[in-house]
């Protein structure tokens, strides 16, 4: 089975959707969400744009600051300090990477832990790793719905993660243990990485490295779940840390590249974008 993220991703939209419709009615302002791009990176380009579209499509109300690649990490914070003092801007989310010369974890750190739709402030960090209320980190997110969307449990089943990244690897691990798999984080240095990966019942690849699970490194039915958004070095085609040719033959569910993690990620955006917004009338512990 191929899990289609487009289709599972279109439908939490629409329910977003529905949500802000009916929000914004009874708040009588529409959320609002701010994208801040640093410089020229053509990627970086095509993901603000595809988020803006995103916010239409769901009726978020957005605005994309285009700063140049000169930008010093002063100006950047002073943006942002005047983004978490405008009540009308509900989230505020800083494409990454940033220019080497400003800071990350200074950027990261400065946006108020309630607009930070990323979740990657380190008091939403903490908060998923304490289990208080926090703001949940979009791709992991996007990850859990994907397998209970494909019908997936995780409780009881052995799940190994391939990469052990702050905005991908490490959460997941967490989300996944919290839903009570057992699970091993292991990493592209790992000694004999398919005897890890063959005892997996549901596998998350977070390598970035194009094709780097074979269908050699599986065992027949496993979940594979594909983050990877990588060029082929032979064909320059768009594809995944997962060979799928090789994979999706063994697996009993397999995500897609593209069309499998990237659109949940961005459907997340949309919905912790509400739930910020929710939260600035309600509190922050409802999020
Ligand atoms: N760059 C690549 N992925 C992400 C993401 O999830 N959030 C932000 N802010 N930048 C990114």
């Amino acid at each position: 089975m191929i899990i289609d993220g487009k289709q599972i991703a279109a439908s939490l939209k629409a329910e977003v959707a529905q949500k802000v419709s009916e929000a914004s009615a009874k708040r009588g302002r529409t959320p609002k969400l701010t994208v801040i791009l640093v410089g020229e990176d053509p990627a970086s380009q095509v993901y603000v744009r595809n988020k803006a579209k995103a916010c239409e499509a769901v009726g978020i109300e957005n605005e994309t600051i285009f700063m140049s690649a000169e930008t010093t990490e002063s100006e950047l914070l002073d943006t942002i300090a005047r983004l978490n003092a405008d009540p009308s801007v509900d989230g505020i989310l800083v494409q990454l990477p940033v220019p080497r010369h400003i800071n990350e974890s200074k950027v990261i750190e400065a946006i108020a832990k309630d607009k930070d739709v990323d979740g990657f402030h380190p008091l939403n960090v903490a908060g998923l790793w304490q289990k208080t209320p926090h703001m949940a980190p979009c791709t992991p997110k996007g990850i859990m719905k994907l397998l209970s969307a494909a019908g997936v449990d995780p409780k009881g089943k052995r799940a190994v993660v391939i990469g052990r990244s702050k905005i991908v690897g490490l959460p997941v691990a967490k989300m996944l243990l919290d839903a009570n798999a057992t699970v091993t984080l292991c990493h592209t240095r790992t000694v004999d990485l398919p005897s890890v990966t063959r005892g997996a019942e549901i596998l998350v690849v977070a390598a970035g490295v194009p094709k780097m699970v074979t269908g050699d490194m599986v065992s027949d039915g496993v979940v594979v779940i594909d983050v990877g958004m990588d060029r082929d070095p032979e064909t320059g085609k768009l594809c995944g840390d997962v060979d799928f040719d090789t994979v999706a033959p063994k697996a009993s569910a397999i995500t897609p590249v593209p069309g499998g993690v990237g659109p949940m990620t961005i459907a997340c955006l949309m919905e912790n974008t509400l739930e910020c917004f929710l939260a600035h009338f309600d509190g922050l512990g409802n999020l």
